[in-house]
């Protein structure tokens, strides 16, 4: 890293210090505002920007912009700016749908027609952010959150910091915010391991985002994704105007290569093309945040209820016997599997859409995947974009009639991955996604797979081609941080449908295959497709689950994937999991059962190796398997839980996996933890990450918790504290906070039995009273959840403890469909009753439904701290309303 060389640069009367961080002139001088319109809706106005000064480092400025500043809800707040006079590179519309505006609202502040002032601001009934212009030069721009002045973002320049002035050319544009250090935490801007989740401050380190086929194990660099969105948490002001965790998010909207730079008190975006198209989203919760962040990008897709089952992969599984050995080896050990994966070792030669005739036979695979089908088993293959050069090979053959590879220099541009030499599909051509859905129908007459792995989507390219001659794009002026942007890809030069570069679509790459391959699994189907995709980009979770990629079997890789997967539930793609017991490199007994552990509570838990590395299926050792038993036990018990959290994430955008702050965002100590986190708003998992340890140090935050696989033991807290808690080799901890309802069902080894079994209600009493909770019923792969035919149930529960009496009724909507599957509660579970609030010697309970008042059967048991009150012997009908009345006294 070399030291910046500082200039002081003077224009008027202002004088400011000008970093160059790669030459040795300034980037640019910023811009000062000309003239000023509102629009007519009232909601947006526009202002026209004059160039102060030019520089050439990095190209030439763009003279003239257009900044227009928008209230698209009450909410979100979008502010672009653009060239005055030329149309740039933009995401469309049709590649990205953005969520519905709501022009129905007038600004209360108003100004008059270009009447330059001191400042102008904008903003609308309802809303609690205002946008503010200070008309100075260089000019700068405010966010500002209305109920507590609380500046949430400020480009105006700071004379300290040269990046922070605006700058605007055709392939770099630089924008900065200035930050509130001490009161700022910042999440998002991926996709990197990191080993905080929380950005650490290091303005010389960028975060770059640019796809690459880089893997995980890498901390700090670029990888598959590109999610240019942050959450900002604040802290408490002195003047106690802000509240602790009132939260803010920003996405800048755009597909170029971009390095970020945040340094606690500024954050600087050095981006490659494109324009800035920057959207505030007003909280002011964490999960306000993400329901409006995911009301412009897309909701979290639904995923099938099978999903949510244990996944077992390996690269390099032999052959059919292979895989028949894999899937019997668990059903005989007891250990759930529900999904198995084949790498590209099932391809003939590892080209897409066919079998090798030999290790894969079709007429054997097909048993295979009948006799998977017949035990309610799945099975998923993998599919990498790249097709071979083979004139034998009818897809390729068939993708060149319809001319759908992506082009260079005039031809079909040739790359090379496994199979060789490959042309690569343009899915932003109409006839490539075509071609792309008719190849997914063909092979899937062959083979009746359930879902769709879509890896090396970046795209990955094990070739680097040279620039062509003169291009600024195969070598643009700004080198972001990724060593070259060609880098093992498709060139930067290459060419889409409609002309369109590679250079500007580049991190797109992924996203579109995601999104054609949902389409045509929808139409194939017509069911609720299931796609993970290593590639992503903003709104890739509309249509896929994701995993972290190609992590490694260590110890610190095992902690990483908890930044990494809270990272992905904020980027809007909650169905996530990491590789468990690592993928490359050879795992250990004792890691790989720390990491069942763990991953028996990620979202999407999957065990996948490396072909160069030992197998790790978890019944090779003997305390993998019998701890893989006992935790895979739990998460089955749980399906329920994990499906009405999806079902969550796509009405709201809630994550499945949370940081402790989503539910707990008053409490700052929160902020900082990196080894924990929530599923849901209630329960916490607190795995061991070290080799060798059998305590844990976990983080409670205020209240009673109590442990999910004994629930006579608990934790409570008056204010947030770490506490020491046993984790024997077996043991991961794992707790239900007080105030929270959790429907449950029995252990089973599929998801298809575990949904037959009858559920159980587990209430935690809260201190002030009320608890609360919810379950999602449906098939569990019909496409919408809670679609117009009512093929759904949704059943809320609340709990309360007042006087006497302890109460716990449901609310049912759309009941008619889990009165049909008979699904029945047959215990209920009060848990955390303090032993002053009740009596014991009373044991008469009353259930209320449509049938009538009957008498149940109430045990106590007040072996600790608490009273814990059981009903047992019930069969009550889900899908009917209810309300259970225990008498205390
Ligand atoms: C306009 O105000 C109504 C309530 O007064 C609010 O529900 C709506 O979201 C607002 N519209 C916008 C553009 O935010
Ligand atoms: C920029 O603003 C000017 C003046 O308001 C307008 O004439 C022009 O069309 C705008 N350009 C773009 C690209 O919107
Ligand atoms: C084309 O594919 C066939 C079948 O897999 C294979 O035998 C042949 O070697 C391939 N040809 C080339 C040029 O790779
Ligand atoms: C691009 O095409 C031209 C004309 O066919 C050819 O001369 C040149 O070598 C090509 N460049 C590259 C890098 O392939
Ligand atoms: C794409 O570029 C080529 C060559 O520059 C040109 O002939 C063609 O018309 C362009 N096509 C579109 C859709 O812009
Ligand atoms: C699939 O697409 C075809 C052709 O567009 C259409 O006729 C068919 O109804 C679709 N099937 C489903 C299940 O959506
Ligand atoms: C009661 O506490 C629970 C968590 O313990 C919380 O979710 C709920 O909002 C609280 N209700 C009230 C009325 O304070
Ligand atoms: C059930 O919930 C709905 C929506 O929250 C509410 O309108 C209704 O009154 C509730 N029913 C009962 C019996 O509480
Ligand atoms: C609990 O639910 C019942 C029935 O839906 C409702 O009447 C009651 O008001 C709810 N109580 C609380 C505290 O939310």
């Amino acid at each position: 890293m070399t030291v910046p060389l500082f200039l002081c640069i003077c224009f008027g009367l202002i004088c400011s210090y000008v970093v160059a961080d790669d030459g040795n002139s300034a980037a640019g001088f910023g811009y000062t505002i000309s003239t000023l319109n509102n629009a007519s809706s009232g909601q947006s106005l526009t202002a026209n920007l004059n160039l102060i000064n030019s520089s050439s480092v990095y190209g030439n400025d763009i003279k003239n912009l257009n900044l227009t500043a928008s209230f698209e809800t009450k909410d979100r707040l979008r502010i672009r700016i653009t060239d005055s006079n030329n149309k740039r590179w933009e995401i469309p519309e049709e590649v990205l749908p953005r969520g519905p505006s709501d022009s129905s609202n007038k600004t209360k502040q108003g100004f008059n027609n270009n009447l330059i002032q001191q400042e102008h601001s904008l903003t609308i009934e309802n809303s609690d952010l205002i946008f503010t212009l200070h008309n100075t030069t260089p000019f700068g721009f405010t966010v500002t959150r209305k109920s507590s002045n609380d500046v949430l973002f400020n480009s105006s320049s700071n004379s300290s910091n040269p990046a922070s002035v605006l700058v605007f050319k055709d392939q770099y544009l630089q924008l900065s915010s200035q930050l509130p250090k001490d009161r700022s935490s910042l999440y998002g801007l991926g996709e990197h391991t990191k080993s905080s989740f929380k950005l650490q401050p290091d303005y010389q380190k960028a975060l770059t985002l640019w796809n690459a086929d880089i893997g995980s194990l890498n901390v700090d660099q670029n990888l598959y994704g590109s999610h240019p969105f942050y959450m900002d948490v604040r802290s408490g002001s002195k003047d106690g105007k802000v509240k602790s965790g009132t939260t803010h998010g920003v996405l800048l909207l755009n597909s170029n290569g971009m390095d970020i730079f945040y340094g606690g008190d500024i954050i600087t975006y050095k981006v490659i093309g494109g324009v800035i198209d920057l959207y505030f989203f007003a909280g002011s919760t964490p999960e306000l945040v993400l329901e409006q962040y995911t009301e412009l990008i897309g909701r979290p897709a639904p995923m099938p209820y099978w999903s949510f089952g244990f996944h077992q992969s390996r690269y390099g599984y032999k052959n059919v016997s292979d895989l028949e050995g894999v899937v019997s080896n668990y059903s005989k050990t007891g250990i759930p599997l529900e999904v198995l994966w084949t790498d590209i070792d099932y391809m003939d030669a590892y080209k897409d859409f066919t079998l090798d005739p030999v290790n894969f036979p079709q007429d054997k695979m097909k048993k295979l995947v009948d006799n998977l089908h017949n035990n309610s088993q799945k099975y998923v293959p993998i599919l990498d974009p790249g097709i071979a050069i083979n004139e034998t090979y009818g897809t390729y053959e068939r993708g060149l009639k319809a001319d759908i590879y992506i082009k260079r220099n005039g031809t079909n541009y040739k790359g090379k991955v496994w199979p060789g030499d490959v042309y690569f599909p343009d899915f932003l051509n109409p006839n490539g996604q075509a071609f792309w859905g008719d190849e997914i129908k063909l092979f899937r007459d062959q083979l009746a797979f359930d879902g769709i792995w879509l890896d090396m989507n970046e795209a990955s390219n094990f070739i680097t081609s040279g620039p062509l001659q003169n291009s600024s794009l195969d070598d643009p002026p700004y080198k972001i941080k990724n060593s070259q942007i060609n880098n093992n890809a498709i060139p930067a030069t290459s060419l889409h449908y409609g002309n369109v570069t590679e250079y500007n679509v580049h991190n797109l790459y992924g996203f579109l295959q995601t999104k054609v391959t949902h389409k045509a699994l929808t139409n194939i189907t017509g069911k609720r497709p299931f796609i993970l995709s290593r590639s992503t980009f903003v709104s890739s979770g509309k249509y896929a689950a994701h995993w972290t990629g190609d992590n490694a079997a260590s110890w610190n890789d095992l902690a990483y994937s908890i930044p990494s997967i809270l990272n992905s539930g904020i980027f809007g793609i909650p169905m996530v999991g990491a590789d468990i017991c690592g993928f490359l490199r050879d795992t250990n007994e004792e890691l790989c059962r720390r990491w069942i552990q763990l991953g028996a509570f990620y979202p999407f838990s999957r065990d996948h190796s490396d072909k160069n590395s030992r197998r790790q299926e978890l019944y090779l050792w003997d305390s993998v398997a019998a701890s893989a038993k006992k935790v895979l036990a739990l998460r089955y018990r749980l399906l329920p839980y994990f499906y009405t959290l999806n079902y969550e994430a796509h009405v709201k955008g809630t994550p499945i996996a949370r940081p402790l702050f989503f539910s707990f965002p008053e409490d700052v100590a929160t902020y900082g933890i990196n080894s924990q986190f929530l599923l849901g708003k209630g329960v916490l998992v607190s795995p061991v990450l070290k080799s060798g340890e059998t305590k844990v140090e976990a983080y409670f935050p205020a209240g009673n918790w109590f442990e999910l696989f004994n629930l006579s033991k608990s934790v409570t807290v008056k204010s947030g504290k770490k506490v020491t808690l046993d984790a024997p080799s077996d043991h991961i901890n794992v707790h239900v906070g007080e105030g929270n309802i959790l429907a449950l069902q029995g252990e089973a080894k599929t998801t298809e039995a575990a949904r037959k079994t009858a559920f159980e209600l587990l209430v935690v009493a809260s201190s002030n009273g009320t608890s609360s909770g919810q379950v999602f019923l449906d098939d569990g792969e019909t496409l919408d959840f809670a679609g117009g035919n009512e093929d759904w149930t949704l059943v809320k529960f609340n709990a309360t403890l007042v006087n006497n009496s302890i109460s716990v009724a449901s609310n049912v909507t759309n009941g008619k469909y889990s009165l049909n599957q008979k699904w029945t509660i047959n215990k209920v579970t009060i848990l955390g009753i303090p032993k002053g609030k009740i009596s014991t010697n009373k044991k008469n309970g009353t259930l209320t439904n449509s049938k009538g008042k009957s008498d149940v059967k109430a045990q106590f048991n007040s072996s600790s701290e608490f009273v814990t009150v059981e009903v047992t012997e019930l069969s009550q009908l889900i899908g009917e309303e209810f309300k259970l009345e225990i008498e205390t006294k």
